[in-house]
């Protein structure tokens, strides 16, 4: 177990900069989930810590200890560095049976053949996959495939494991299954664990804490799950973790509001304060604090309702503008969801305001 610091880090490929002046700090034994879109630099983030990247500037710490500085040249080799790591492709070795997997970095480590057979059967056990000890990978799925790659890992007793997109190549149910034993055996483990994914859900799924990457290397906000969405400090933060819908408001001189939506503007009384937001701001609300009122002036027409089984995600249009509405399909009016073509009214039940420009939330 041991923390894991970047301090100041700068990377470039060429023109390039990936990374600027990156800071964050993993506890000790907690599975920290960074998360952000495709390119915006987290498996770059990765190969600084692992040390196949070269950062420009800035310090790495794992457990108190400097692994890379730029400024005191110090730049310790990869297999020093004692990291676990597991990629999204099943980085097993095809040749070697599923034991010989778990047990190839221990030899390379020195470690005796007893310790060796002991902490390979741990770590399969720990994964479920003791009874496939003397398998091959290709007589195996892709998530028992995973199961390995974590389970050598883990064997090689590595301060932290590092993550990077392990399961996004597998299938929907298979993914949240491999999350919630992950989440148990790291508990078990008391491992450090970093986990890199572009998808919020694994993350919300995972995670002690999280972070939110933006496109450019930066981080938007550090926080638990909770923390993020009930507090989201940011547009982006808001928008990225789940469906947002945004809508222009303005003051009038008389202090009231009006909503305004592409094709026509409504009167709007607005559920919480809005008074330090200014003249001109966004309402950032979610599907899920909208409901259905047809006494309410906000008008709306439901374009499309789609049924998810527990619930009904609606596409409505609000004079122009495309609102989602998510609606419990147990808590539908007497009984009946409000139907694709239906006219009727919404209500905000919470709300966010944000400045119209990209910025903290107010
Ligand atoms: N070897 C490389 N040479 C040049 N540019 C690269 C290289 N690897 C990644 N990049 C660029 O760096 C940025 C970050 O990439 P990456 O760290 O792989 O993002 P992520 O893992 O978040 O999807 C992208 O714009 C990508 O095109
Ligand atoms: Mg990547």
């Amino acid at each position: 177990m041991a923390d894991v610091v970047f301090k100041n880090v700068s990377f470039r490929y060429g023109s390039h900069a990936v990374l600027e002046d990156f800071n964050l700090e993993i506890k000790s034994g907690e599975i920290f989930c960074l998360v952000g879109s495709s390119g915006c630099g987290k498996t770059t983030l990765t190969r600084c810590l692992l040390g196949l990247n070269r950062p420009s500037a800035g310090e790495i710490l794992i457990g108190g200890v400097c692994v890379f500085s730029a400024s005191r040249h110090i730049d310790m080799a990869v297999e020093r560095r004692n990291i676990g790591m597991v990629f999204q492709d099943y980085a097993v070795w095809p040749h070697m049976t599923v034991g010989e997997n778990v047990a190839y970095p221990l030899k390379k480590k020195g470690i005796t053949r007893r310790e060796t057979e002991e902490r390979v059967k741990k770590a399969l056990d720990l994964v479920n996959m003791g009874a496939y000890s003397g398998h091959l990978p290709n007589q195996l799925s892709g998530g028992q495939q995973q199961r390995v790659a974590v389970a050598r890992a883990l064997a090689a007793e590595s301060d932290v494991i590092v993550m990077d997109e392990p399961f996004s190549n597998l299938d929907a149910k298979l993914r949240e299954q491999m999350l919630d034993e992950l989440r148990d055996i790291q508990k078990k483990s008391g491992t450090t664990i970093l986990y890199i994914t572009h998808d919020q859900q694994s993350a919300l799924r995972l995670c002690d804490r999280m972070a939110i990457m933006e496109p450019g290397g930066k981080l938007c906000q550090t926080g638990t799950d909770e923390e993020i969405i009930l507090h989201p400090k940011s547009r982006f933060a808001f928008e990225f973790i789940g469906v947002a819908n945004f809508i222009p408001v303005r003051k009038s001189p008389d202090g009231t509001f009006r909503l305004i939506a592409k094709e026509r503007e409504f009167d709007w009384v607005p559920a919480q304060d809005p008074s330090e937001a200014g003249e001109r701001f966004l309402v950032g609300v979610r599907p899920g604090d909208i409901v259905f009122d047809p006494d309410s002036p906000l008008r709306v027409t439901v374009r499309r309702a789609v049924f998810l089984g527990g619930e009904y995600d609606y596409f409505a249009d609000l004079g122009g503008t495309e609102l989602r509405i998510r609606q419990n399909s147990q808590e539908t009016e007497n009984g009946v969801p409000v139907r694709e073509g239906t006219e009727t009214g919404i209500r905000f039940c919470d709300c966010r305001y944000f400045p119209k420009e990209e910025g903290a939330a107010i």
